[in-house]
């Protein structure tokens, strides 16, 4: 779904959380102790996001890509992600926050689907904002798994190719796992690397980007609004001349 909500605010804010394993090496301690600090930098962006009124807030926690990692760092970051999931509820229910996790989920454990579930459908009727977590997930598998949804779609269809031949890109996007969820207007990766990184490859268009030195563990209130800032002074022409 593409949103263009002008220049000053962004509806969507989505961030490549990078750097953890490199905050932790800096401090001669093992990767997860940088994950587990990442942990508190997603309180503090939750945090501002909230206070911003910025809408929608997605994180890419774990790519597709990231099973590859050692298993014991999988290991230790799915545990982190039940824990967090388990230690933050309440407050992100209390808030108003909306909980959503997008991904191959058939990949996850069975213990953090289960939390998942309960955290999504406990809340589920909240809208001040929208918490997107995109584990397990890649740009051209949200790609892939649409275009078979829709190929299955259409396939006993007698009016399938002509449906196909006049389908347009917004009609792709309800394919998505994205689906019902605002394009980003703000892509934002932190460590220093300026790449994508197979993330929102479709629903990354037209975003803006951002891309900042800073390790993830040390990204914190004033940077993401300070990115907020960066933002509002974006002239976003979407491919038009003004
Ligand atoms: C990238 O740093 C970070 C990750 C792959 C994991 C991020 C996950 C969290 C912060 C936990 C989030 C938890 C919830 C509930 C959302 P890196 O390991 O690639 O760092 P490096 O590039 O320095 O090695």
């Amino acid at each position: 779904m593409s949103t263009q909500t002008g220049a000053n605010m962004p509806t969507h804010v989505s961030v490549i959380m990078d750097g953890n394993g490199r905050w932790a090496k800096e401090r001669g301690k093992e990767r997860v102790y940088g994950h587990a600090e990442g942990v508190e930098s997603v309180r503090a962006c939750v945090e501002a996001a909230v206070e911003t009124g910025v809408k929608y807030l997605s994180l890419y926690a774990f790519s597709e890509e990231n099973w590859n990692r050692p298993e014991e760092e999988v290991k230790a970051l799915m545990e982190l992600m039940v824990k967090a999931m388990a230690a933050e509820m309440d407050e992100l229910d209390r808030n108003g926050v909306r909980f959503v996790v997008l991904g191959n989920r058939e990949r996850l454990g069975d213990e953090l689907n289960r939390i998942i579930d309960s955290c999504m459908e406990r809340t589920s009727r909240n809208s001040t904002l929208t918490l997107v977590i995109f584990l397990s997930y890649s740009g051209k598998w949200d790609i892939l798994q649409a275009a078979r949804k829709l190929a299955l779609q259409l396939w006993d269809d007698p009016d399938g190719k002509e449906k196909l031949m006049n389908m347009k890109a917004e009609d792709f996007d309800g394919f998505l796992a994205t689906a019902g969820i605002p394009d980003p207007d703000l892509i934002i990766r932190t460590s220093g690397e300026i790449r994508l990184s197979n993330y929102l490859l479709w629903q990354g268009a037209y975003s803006e980007f951002l891309f900042t030195d800073t390790l993830w563990p040390d990204f914190r209130k004033d940077d993401f609004r300070a990115a907020l800032e960066s933002y509002a002074k974006r002239d976003r022409r979407y491919g038009k001349v003004k």
